[in-house]
């Protein structure tokens, strides 16, 4: 009963590279094998927060769960479902959007940042905050992995939980963040190792995609941004480029930072990034296979959404219910 349950959500942009999947899917897939209880939410409903291209977000709602499916997530263990289908959420976020302020969402820095460039703000992109809390709190999760730039979110869900308490009876355990990429667990832009690997990066030649063709994870390893020190060591400060290669290398091979740099004395950065670049294609190589496998299998893909959608549905709808009893509803 007092177990912890996990709940995480990844929006259905595309592909994703290697920060993704060393930051959000490797975690959820760790939890996952010791056991923890693990939700995990495809979120579409965050997606359409800016305009989307219809058939170009069915597929990669499709295109999102075949990767997570690669990468070892199992539908058997984990409860993996498509936001949308659920309809509970948006029924909820609508209650606490009622429990919450106006300029208690204004301050929020993602809000400002994704703001500032529009000239016209869907009230969407304002109260999607409220709609994450509404996410977690729908499954009364207790932690929630997240990017260093989603704390504050989660911050925000943890006072409409205890206001929510407060107000009309105890419903809702305060859920934890567990901040999964904070600044020493995060991949470097290729190109600029002083920033983060991102895909909203105009330059593709600054991340590896978990799709990148052998000969294109070659290139764009060859051609990433180190020092002119020609040694393999790892400094994070003095030498970001090459201790990001390091932590790649690390990441791709399960093998310790130490032990990678002894395996590599010797080299210098050239023939260091070819071995790099081998690793990398050796890891990523049979995860492309299974993603195109799964992809190519439409009915087993709706299959699995339509069983999470009724699991999550479920729990969701005895959390609404306690709600509106509590509500007067
Ligand atoms: P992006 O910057 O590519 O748009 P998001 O901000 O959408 O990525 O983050 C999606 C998930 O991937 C989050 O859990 C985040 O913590 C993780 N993540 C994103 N970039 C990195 C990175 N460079 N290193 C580690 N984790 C990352
Ligand atoms: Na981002």
């Amino acid at each position: 009963r007092n177990s912890p349950r996990i709940f995480s959500g990844i929006q259905p942009t595309g592909i994703i590279h290697l920060g993704n999947y060393l930051g959000a899917i490797s975690q959820w897939k760790k939890r996952q094998d010791e056991n923890e209880n693990v939700i995990l939410e495809i979120a579409d409903l965050h997606s359409i927060t800016l305009p989307q291209n219809p058939e170009t977000l069915r597929q990669s709602i499709l295109q999102m769960l075949a990767t997570l499916l690669a990468c070892g997530i199992s539908p058997e263990k984990v409860l993996l479902f498509q936001q949308s289908m659920v309809s509970t959420h948006a029924e909820l976020s609508w209650i606490l959007g009622c429990v919450c302020t106006m300029p208690r969402l204004a301050h929020l820095p993602t809000f400002k940042e994704k703001s500032a460039s529009l000239k016209d703000v869907p009230l969407g992109l304002y109260i999607y905050p409220i709609l994450q809390a509404a996410d977690i709190l729908s499954y009364k999760a207790t932690h929630v992995p997240v990017g260093e730039d989603q704390s504050q979110h989660i911050q925000l869900t943890q006072e409409l939980a205890k206001m929510f308490n407060k107000r009309y009876g105890y419903c809702f355990p305060i859920p934890h963040a567990i901040v999964t990429d904070n600044v020493y667990a995060r991949l470097k832009s290729l190109r600029d190792p002083a920033k983060k690997m991102s895909k909203s990066d105009p330059d593709p030649k600054s991340r590896i995609s978990l799709l990148d063709k052998p000969e294109e994870v070659i290139i764009k390893i060859k051609k990433a941004v180190t020092d002119f020190t020609s040694e393999i060591s790892y400094d994070p400060e003095h030498r970001p480029g090459v201790s990001n290669l390091l932590s790649i290398h690390s990441f791709m091979s399960s093998k310790s930072i130490d032990v990678i740099c002894k395996e590599v004395q010797g080299l210098n950065t050239v023939s260091y990034k070819k071995l790099l670049a081998d690793v990398i294609v050796a890891h990523l190589q049979p995860i492309q296979k299974e993603y195109y496998a799964f992809l190519s299998d439409e009915e087993y893909l709706h299959n699995i959404l339509k069983h999470g959608a009724e699991e999550a549905l479920a729990i969701s709808t005895k959390t609404l219910d306690e709600v509106k009893e509590k509500l007067g509803l």
